[in-house]
């Protein structure tokens, strides 16, 4: 009797924590849904560093034309040229990602631009052709899917950025707040 007792304890144990573990790993790769309607300061805060992903990674291109009008309401191509070449600014098209070209990065940096970047810990690891700061859109681009499809089109345009998406250049500590 007491075997069996043992028995069915240790397989709840085991159940729960698997449940457990399935839960916390659900939650990592919740971020981030499609069609997100949160403003992306707001996720930033609720998200720790790195835990940002976009949910259209499998098919960057196909959000080249959306995305596009989206980075040109937002007038990015003011400083970026229309097609994301560069011009005033750093060019989006070439390989040099001035913090790292993985969603996170790239994320926290068009929401909060780079004085902020820097002052969270992050630093020029990469040198383009034009150096300056890059204003913060997070209270002008209302809502992270909107963020992600810019994204996207930058994707769609430096495909080969895709080799670091998941791969941050650099992690500074965990931001609380
Ligand atoms: C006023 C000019 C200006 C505007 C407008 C602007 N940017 Fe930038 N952007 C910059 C500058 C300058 C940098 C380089 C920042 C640095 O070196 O700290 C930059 C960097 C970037 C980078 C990283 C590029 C790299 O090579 O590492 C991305 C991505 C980016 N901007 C996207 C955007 C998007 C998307 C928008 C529109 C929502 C936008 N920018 C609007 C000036 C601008």
């Amino acid at each position: 009797m007491r075997k069996i007792i043992i028995g069915v304890l240790t397989v709840a144990f085991v159940g729960a924590m698997s449940v457990f573990a399935g839960t916390a790993k659900a939650e990592d790769e919740a971020c981030c849904p499609k069609d997100d309607q949160t403003p992306p300061l707001e996720l930033i805060k609720k998200t720790p560093i790195g835990g940002l992903h976009n949910p259209y990674n499998d098919d960057p291109a196909a959000l080249e034309e959306v995305g596009q009008k989206k980075y040109l309401s937002y007038s990015c191509n003011g400083c970026h040229g229309g097609g994301g070449g560069g011009g005033m600014c750093p060019p989006l098209t070439n390989d040099t990602f001035v913090y790292g070209a993985d969603d996170d990065t790239l994320f926290r940096l068009i929401a909060e631009g780079s004085d902020e970047l820097q002052k969270q810990g992050y630093t020029r690891v990469r040198k383009e052709i034009v150096t300056g700061p890059m204003p913060p859109f997070g209270n002008i681009i209302k809502t992270s899917d909107d963020m992600w499809k810019v994204i996207s089109f930058i994707r769609a345009k430096n495909p080969s950025s895709m080799k670091d998406v998941d791969k941050p250049a650099q992690t500074p500590g965990s931001k609380t707040e």
